[in-house]
Protein backbone atom coordinates (compact mmCIF):
# COMPACT_ATOMS: atom_id res chain seq x y z
CA UNK A 1 0.00 0.00 0.00
CA UNK A 2 1.36 3.78 -0.77
CA UNK A 3 1.98 5.93 2.09
CA UNK A 4 -1.42 8.43 1.95
CA UNK A 5 -1.03 12.04 0.61
CA UNK A 6 -0.80 14.39 3.34
CA UNK A 7 -4.25 16.26 3.91
CA UNK A 8 -5.01 19.88 2.06
CA UNK A 9 -4.69 21.30 5.67
CA UNK A 10 -1.12 19.87 6.48
CA UNK A 11 0.13 22.28 3.97
CA UNK A 12 1.28 25.53 5.18
CA UNK A 13 2.34 28.53 2.94
CA UNK A 14 5.57 29.03 3.28
CA UNK A 15 7.50 32.32 2.18
CA UNK A 16 11.53 31.43 1.67
CA UNK A 17 14.16 33.99 1.56
CA UNK A 18 13.94 33.38 -2.30
CA UNK A 19 10.42 34.10 -2.69
CA UNK A 20 10.54 37.33 -0.24
CA UNK A 21 12.91 38.78 -2.31
CA UNK A 22 11.05 37.74 -5.54
CA UNK A 23 7.95 39.67 -4.18
CA UNK A 24 10.13 42.39 -3.16
CA UNK A 25 11.71 42.63 -6.44
CA UNK A 26 7.91 42.09 -7.90
CA UNK A 27 5.92 45.11 -5.85
CA UNK A 28 8.55 47.06 -5.52
CA UNK A 29 10.65 48.22 -2.53
CA UNK A 30 8.99 51.54 -2.13
CA UNK A 31 5.01 50.27 -3.35
CA UNK A 32 5.98 47.14 -0.11
CA UNK A 33 7.13 49.39 2.26
CA UNK A 34 4.30 52.17 2.19
CA UNK A 35 1.69 48.79 2.25
CA UNK A 36 2.83 47.42 5.15
CA UNK A 37 3.20 50.76 6.67
CA UNK A 38 -0.67 50.84 5.80
CA UNK A 39 -0.87 47.47 8.10
CA UNK A 40 0.86 49.15 10.47
CA UNK A 41 -1.38 51.71 11.01
CA UNK A 42 -4.10 49.93 10.86
CA UNK A 43 -3.19 47.78 13.24
CA UNK A 44 -2.19 50.67 15.78
CA UNK A 45 -5.63 52.09 15.05
CA UNK A 46 -6.90 48.44 16.53
CA UNK A 47 -4.58 48.50 19.32
CA UNK A 48 -7.14 47.64 22.08
CA UNK A 49 -8.03 44.23 20.51
CA UNK A 50 -4.47 42.89 20.60
CA UNK A 51 -2.99 40.56 23.30
CA UNK A 52 -0.02 42.22 24.27
CA UNK A 53 3.05 41.89 26.62
CA UNK A 54 6.67 41.96 26.45
CA UNK A 55 8.66 40.11 24.31
CA UNK A 56 9.84 36.65 25.54
CA UNK A 57 13.79 37.16 25.64
CA UNK A 58 16.35 34.68 26.56
CA UNK A 59 19.81 36.48 26.97
CA UNK A 60 23.19 35.37 26.96
CA UNK A 61 26.91 36.93 27.13
CA UNK A 62 26.72 37.45 23.06
CA UNK A 63 23.08 38.39 22.35
CA UNK A 64 19.65 37.15 22.51
CA UNK A 65 16.82 35.23 20.97
CA UNK A 66 13.63 36.24 21.31
CA UNK A 67 9.97 35.56 20.89
CA UNK A 68 7.45 37.83 19.88
CA UNK A 69 3.51 36.86 20.32
CA UNK A 70 0.64 38.46 19.62
CA UNK A 71 -3.04 37.79 18.72
CA UNK A 72 -5.75 40.24 17.42
CA UNK A 73 -8.69 37.44 18.44
CA UNK A 74 -9.25 35.93 14.91
CA UNK A 75 -5.35 35.53 14.04
CA UNK A 76 -2.26 34.78 16.41
CA UNK A 77 1.07 35.23 14.83
CA UNK A 78 4.63 35.36 16.37
CA UNK A 79 8.30 36.08 15.16
CA UNK A 80 11.34 34.17 16.85
CA UNK A 81 13.86 37.29 16.37
CA UNK A 82 17.99 37.40 17.23
CA UNK A 83 20.13 40.56 17.86
CA UNK A 84 23.67 39.44 17.78
CA UNK A 85 25.97 42.59 17.74
CA UNK A 86 29.44 40.35 17.06
CA UNK A 87 27.93 38.54 14.86
CA UNK A 88 29.04 40.49 11.39
CA UNK A 89 32.41 40.06 12.64
CA UNK A 90 31.80 36.51 11.58
CA UNK A 91 30.18 37.66 8.72
CA UNK A 92 26.84 36.61 9.69
CA UNK A 93 23.49 38.67 10.57
CA UNK A 94 23.17 40.91 13.69
CA UNK A 95 19.60 40.20 13.21
CA UNK A 96 17.73 36.87 11.58
CA UNK A 97 14.23 36.10 12.16
CA UNK A 98 11.19 34.20 10.97
CA UNK A 99 7.83 33.87 11.85
CA UNK A 100 4.22 32.57 11.44
CA UNK A 101 0.47 33.48 11.01
CA UNK A 102 -2.17 30.75 12.60
CA UNK A 103 -6.03 30.58 12.77
CA UNK A 104 -7.23 31.45 16.38
CA UNK A 105 -10.63 29.40 15.69
CA UNK A 106 -8.28 26.07 14.46
CA UNK A 107 -4.73 26.75 15.55
CA UNK A 108 -3.50 25.44 12.01
CA UNK A 109 -0.78 27.64 10.81
CA UNK A 110 -1.77 29.47 7.84
CA UNK A 111 1.97 31.26 6.69
CA UNK A 112 5.13 30.55 7.79
CA UNK A 113 7.56 33.01 6.34
CA UNK A 114 11.39 33.92 6.45
CA UNK A 115 11.14 37.39 8.54
CA UNK A 116 15.04 38.54 8.33
CA UNK A 117 14.18 41.08 4.95
CA UNK A 118 10.53 41.36 6.56
CA UNK A 119 11.66 42.39 9.87
CA UNK A 120 13.90 45.30 7.98
CA UNK A 121 10.74 46.50 5.88
CA UNK A 122 8.71 46.11 9.24
CA UNK A 123 11.39 48.26 11.29
CA UNK A 124 11.61 50.83 8.16
CA UNK A 125 8.17 51.60 7.57
CA UNK A 126 7.08 51.93 11.39
CA UNK A 127 10.07 54.21 11.85
CA UNK A 128 8.97 55.84 8.66
CA UNK A 129 5.18 55.96 9.85
CA UNK A 130 6.01 57.50 13.02
CA UNK A 131 8.03 60.06 11.77
CA UNK A 132 5.11 61.43 9.61
CA UNK A 133 3.21 61.78 13.15
CA UNK A 134 6.00 63.70 14.87
CA UNK A 135 8.67 64.94 12.65
CA UNK A 136 8.53 68.72 11.19
CA UNK A 137 6.03 68.91 8.05
CA UNK A 138 8.80 69.67 5.12
CA UNK A 139 11.52 67.73 6.54
CA UNK A 140 13.63 66.43 3.51
CA UNK A 141 17.18 65.50 5.77
CA UNK A 142 18.35 63.27 7.65
CA UNK A 143 21.30 62.19 9.33
CA UNK A 144 21.58 58.05 9.14
CA UNK A 145 23.57 57.11 12.07
CA UNK A 146 24.74 53.22 11.78
CA UNK A 147 25.08 52.05 8.33
CA UNK A 148 24.36 48.48 8.29
CA UNK A 149 21.54 46.09 7.42
CA UNK A 150 18.56 48.03 8.55
CA UNK A 151 20.28 50.88 7.24
CA UNK A 152 18.97 51.46 3.13
CA UNK A 153 15.67 50.41 3.87
CA UNK A 154 15.12 52.86 6.38
CA UNK A 155 16.27 55.42 4.03
CA UNK A 156 14.14 54.36 1.48
CA UNK A 157 10.93 54.38 4.05
CA UNK A 158 11.67 57.85 4.52
CA UNK A 159 11.59 59.03 1.30
CA UNK A 160 8.56 57.23 0.38
CA UNK A 161 6.55 58.34 3.78
CA UNK A 162 8.12 61.96 4.86
CA UNK A 163 9.71 62.87 1.56
CA UNK A 164 13.13 62.70 2.70
CA UNK A 165 15.69 63.21 0.00
CA UNK A 166 18.77 64.17 2.10
CA UNK A 167 20.64 61.34 3.78
CA UNK A 168 23.53 62.13 6.29
CA UNK A 169 25.59 59.08 6.83
CA UNK A 170 27.87 58.14 9.68
CA UNK A 171 29.34 54.70 10.82
CA UNK A 172 32.27 54.04 12.70
CA UNK A 173 33.19 51.64 10.00
CA UNK A 174 33.56 53.55 6.87
CA UNK A 175 33.33 50.52 4.93
CA UNK A 176 29.43 50.37 5.87
CA UNK A 177 28.73 53.95 4.45
CA UNK A 178 31.06 53.10 1.44
CA UNK A 179 28.23 49.94 1.10
CA UNK A 180 25.49 52.40 1.26
CA UNK A 181 26.80 55.04 -1.04
CA UNK A 182 26.95 51.95 -3.50
CA UNK A 183 23.79 50.90 -2.52
CA UNK A 184 21.82 54.01 -2.70
CA UNK A 185 23.72 55.87 -5.61
CA UNK A 186 20.50 55.61 -8.69
CA UNK A 187 18.07 55.76 -5.87
CA UNK A 188 17.72 59.76 -6.18
CA UNK A 189 19.28 61.20 -2.74
CA UNK A 190 21.69 63.37 -2.22
CA UNK A 191 24.62 61.86 -0.32
CA UNK A 192 26.89 62.90 1.99
CA UNK A 193 28.92 60.66 3.82
CA UNK A 194 30.65 62.27 7.77
CA UNK A 195 33.17 61.43 9.28
CA UNK A 196 31.82 61.99 12.96
CA UNK A 197 28.15 61.24 13.93
CA UNK A 198 28.25 65.19 14.91
CA UNK A 199 29.34 66.08 11.25
CA UNK A 200 26.03 63.72 10.21
CA UNK A 201 23.23 65.52 12.42
CA UNK A 202 23.96 69.04 10.87
CA UNK A 203 21.32 70.65 9.00
CA UNK A 204 19.28 67.19 9.47
CA UNK A 205 15.63 67.40 10.50
CA UNK A 206 15.43 63.74 11.35
CA UNK A 207 18.50 61.62 13.16
CA UNK A 208 18.06 58.07 13.02
CA UNK A 209 20.26 55.54 15.24
CA UNK A 210 20.15 51.89 13.88
CA UNK A 211 23.64 50.68 15.94
CA UNK A 212 24.58 47.67 17.08
CA UNK A 213 26.79 47.47 20.01
CA UNK A 214 25.76 45.53 23.36
CA UNK A 215 26.46 48.25 25.90
CA UNK A 216 25.13 51.71 26.91
CA UNK A 217 26.79 53.25 24.04
CA UNK A 218 25.97 57.60 23.60
CA UNK A 219 25.68 57.92 19.67
CA UNK A 220 24.03 61.17 20.23
CA UNK A 221 24.83 63.73 23.50
CA UNK A 222 22.39 66.16 24.57
CA UNK A 223 24.50 69.14 23.11
CA UNK A 224 24.07 67.27 19.96
CA UNK A 225 20.08 68.05 19.15
CA UNK A 226 18.96 71.38 18.40
CA UNK A 227 14.86 72.69 18.73
CA UNK A 228 12.51 70.52 16.68
CA UNK A 229 14.62 67.75 15.66
CA UNK A 230 12.59 64.17 15.57
CA UNK A 231 14.95 61.49 16.47
CA UNK A 232 14.19 57.92 15.37
CA UNK A 233 16.01 55.86 17.49
CA UNK A 234 16.21 52.46 16.77
CA UNK A 235 18.92 50.45 17.88
CA UNK A 236 18.70 50.43 21.91
CA UNK A 237 16.12 48.03 22.25
CA UNK A 238 17.77 45.36 25.08
CA UNK A 239 18.83 45.42 28.50
CA UNK A 240 21.77 47.03 28.90
CA UNK A 241 21.97 48.55 25.26
CA UNK A 242 20.76 52.12 23.99
CA UNK A 243 22.04 54.55 21.85
CA UNK A 244 21.25 58.31 23.74
CA UNK A 245 22.56 60.19 26.56
CA UNK A 246 19.86 60.50 29.14
CA UNK A 247 19.88 63.77 28.99
CA UNK A 248 18.36 63.94 25.90
CA UNK A 249 15.27 61.96 27.25
CA UNK A 250 14.54 64.67 29.85
CA UNK A 251 14.48 67.48 27.07
CA UNK A 252 12.62 65.34 24.43
CA UNK A 253 8.94 64.31 24.44
CA UNK A 254 9.22 60.39 24.09
CA UNK A 255 6.82 58.27 21.82
CA UNK A 256 6.62 54.19 22.43
CA UNK A 257 5.22 51.54 21.19
CA UNK A 258 4.52 49.21 24.17
CA UNK A 259 5.47 51.24 27.62
CA UNK A 260 5.62 47.68 29.32
CA UNK A 261 8.41 46.35 26.83
CA UNK A 262 10.16 49.90 25.90
CA UNK A 263 10.84 50.43 29.81
CA UNK A 264 12.56 46.74 29.72
CA UNK A 265 14.28 47.39 26.43
CA UNK A 266 14.29 50.91 25.34
CA UNK A 267 16.00 54.07 25.78
CA UNK A 268 13.94 54.79 28.94
CA UNK A 269 15.58 52.13 30.59
CA UNK A 270 17.94 54.61 31.96
CA UNK A 271 14.37 56.53 33.24
CA UNK A 272 13.04 56.41 36.29
CA UNK A 273 9.71 53.50 36.09
CA UNK A 274 7.34 56.43 35.99
CA UNK A 275 9.16 58.44 33.38
CA UNK A 276 6.79 60.35 31.50
CA UNK A 277 6.25 58.82 27.60
CA UNK A 278 3.12 59.07 24.74
CA UNK A 279 1.60 55.72 23.12
CA UNK A 280 2.17 55.46 19.42
CA UNK A 281 -1.39 54.26 18.93
CA UNK A 282 -2.75 57.27 20.72
CA UNK A 283 -1.08 59.92 18.64
CA UNK A 284 -2.41 57.76 15.45
CA UNK A 285 -6.02 57.64 17.03
CA UNK A 286 -6.14 61.31 17.44
CA UNK A 287 -6.01 60.25 22.03
CA UNK A 288 -2.96 62.15 22.25
CA UNK A 289 -1.24 64.84 20.16
CA UNK A 290 2.17 64.15 18.39
CA UNK A 291 4.48 67.31 17.41
CA UNK A 292 2.69 70.11 19.53
CA UNK A 293 5.09 72.95 17.48
CA UNK A 294 8.16 73.28 15.78
CA UNK A 295 10.86 73.35 18.29
CA UNK A 296 9.58 70.39 20.30
CA UNK A 297 12.24 67.69 20.34
CA UNK A 298 10.35 64.63 19.87
CA UNK A 299 12.13 61.15 20.26
CA UNK A 300 10.77 57.79 18.99
CA UNK A 301 12.31 55.04 21.40
CA UNK A 302 11.87 52.33 19.28
CA UNK A 303 12.19 48.55 19.98
CA UNK A 304 9.94 46.76 17.78
CA UNK A 305 6.72 45.02 19.28
CA UNK A 306 4.57 41.73 17.55
CA UNK A 307 1.62 43.93 16.65
CA UNK A 308 4.33 45.54 13.69
CA UNK A 309 5.21 42.10 12.44
CA UNK A 310 1.73 40.41 12.78
CA UNK A 311 1.02 43.37 10.40
CA UNK A 312 3.67 42.62 8.30
CA UNK A 313 2.58 39.31 7.53
CA UNK A 314 -0.70 39.93 7.49
CA UNK A 315 0.06 42.28 4.52
CA UNK A 316 2.08 39.27 3.20
CA UNK A 317 -0.64 36.80 3.57
CA UNK A 318 -2.58 39.45 1.24
CA UNK A 319 -0.10 39.04 -1.39
CA UNK A 320 0.18 35.14 -1.72
CA UNK A 321 -3.10 34.65 -3.74
CA UNK A 322 -1.77 37.27 -6.36
CA UNK A 323 1.44 36.04 -7.08
CA UNK A 324 1.89 33.02 -5.97
CA UNK A 325 5.44 33.44 -4.29
CA UNK A 326 5.27 30.93 -1.83
CA UNK A 327 5.29 26.99 -1.57
CA UNK A 328 3.25 24.91 0.00
CA UNK A 329 4.77 23.19 2.98
CA UNK A 330 3.66 19.67 4.22
CA UNK A 331 3.80 21.08 8.06
CA UNK A 332 0.98 20.07 9.81
CA UNK A 333 0.07 15.87 10.81
CA UNK A 334 -3.30 16.15 9.76
CA UNK A 335 -4.84 11.77 9.59
CA UNK A 336 -7.83 11.65 7.85
CA UNK A 337 -9.53 10.52 11.19
CA UNK A 338 -7.97 12.53 13.41
CA UNK A 339 -7.23 10.71 16.35
CA UNK A 340 -5.71 7.82 14.47
CA UNK A 341 -2.30 9.72 14.36
CA UNK A 342 -0.62 6.36 15.12
CA UNK A 343 -2.24 4.92 12.17
CA UNK A 344 -1.14 7.56 9.84
CA UNK A 345 2.80 6.60 10.85
CA UNK A 346 1.87 2.99 10.39
CA UNK A 347 0.67 3.33 6.84
CA UNK A 348 3.41 5.66 5.78
CA UNK A 349 5.87 2.76 6.55
CA UNK A 350 3.67 0.15 4.78
CA UNK A 351 2.44 -1.68 8.23
CA UNK A 352 5.92 -2.34 8.92
CA UNK A 353 6.17 -0.56 12.50
N1 LIG B 1 13.78 48.69 16.94
C1 LIG B 1 13.57 47.70 16.11
O1 LIG B 1 12.45 47.37 15.78
C2 LIG B 1 14.75 47.02 15.48
C3 LIG B 1 14.58 46.14 14.42
C4 LIG B 1 15.71 45.58 13.82
C5 LIG B 1 16.96 45.88 14.31
N2 LIG B 1 17.09 46.71 15.38
C6 LIG B 1 18.39 47.08 15.92
O2 LIG B 1 18.94 48.03 15.03
C7 LIG B 1 20.36 47.97 15.11
C8 LIG B 1 20.95 47.88 13.72
O3 LIG B 1 20.61 46.62 13.15
P1 LIG B 1 21.37 46.12 11.85
O4 LIG B 1 20.71 44.85 11.46
O5 LIG B 1 21.47 47.24 10.88
O6 LIG B 1 22.82 45.83 12.47
P2 LIG B 1 24.23 45.79 11.72
O7 LIG B 1 25.16 45.09 12.65
O8 LIG B 1 24.06 45.27 10.33
O9 LIG B 1 24.65 47.33 11.59
C9 LIG B 1 24.96 48.12 12.71
C10 LIG B 1 25.98 49.17 12.29
O10 LIG B 1 26.22 50.04 13.41
C11 LIG B 1 27.57 50.44 13.34
N3 LIG B 1 27.95 50.99 14.64
C12 LIG B 1 28.18 50.32 15.81
N4 LIG B 1 28.52 51.21 16.78
C13 LIG B 1 28.49 52.44 16.20
C14 LIG B 1 28.73 53.76 16.69
N5 LIG B 1 29.11 53.96 17.95
N6 LIG B 1 28.59 54.80 15.82
C15 LIG B 1 28.23 54.60 14.53
N7 LIG B 1 27.99 53.37 14.01
C16 LIG B 1 28.12 52.31 14.84
C17 LIG B 1 28.31 49.16 12.94
O11 LIG B 1 29.59 49.44 12.41
C18 LIG B 1 27.34 48.59 11.88
O12 LIG B 1 27.68 48.99 10.58
C19 LIG B 1 20.68 46.76 15.97
O13 LIG B 1 21.02 47.21 17.26
C20 LIG B 1 19.41 45.96 15.98
O14 LIG B 1 19.29 45.17 17.15
C21 LIG B 1 16.01 47.29 15.95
Amino acid sequence: MSAPMPSKLAYVPFVSVANMMRLINHIGLTEMLTGIATYIEDDFRRWELFDKAPRVASHSDVGVIELMPTSDGQVYGFKYVNGHPQNTVEGLQTVTAFGLLANVQTGYPVLLSEMTLLTALRTAATSALVAKYLALAGADTMALIGNGAQSEFQATAFRAICGITKLRLYDIDPAATQKVLRNLSDQGFELTACSSAQEAIEGAQIITTCTADKQYATILTDNMVGAGVHINAIGGDCPGKTELHKDILSRADVFVEYPPQTRIEGEIQQMPADFRVTEMWEVITGKAKGRRDERQITLFDGVGFATEDFSALRYLRDQLETTGLYDALDMIADPDDPRDLFGMVRRAGGESM
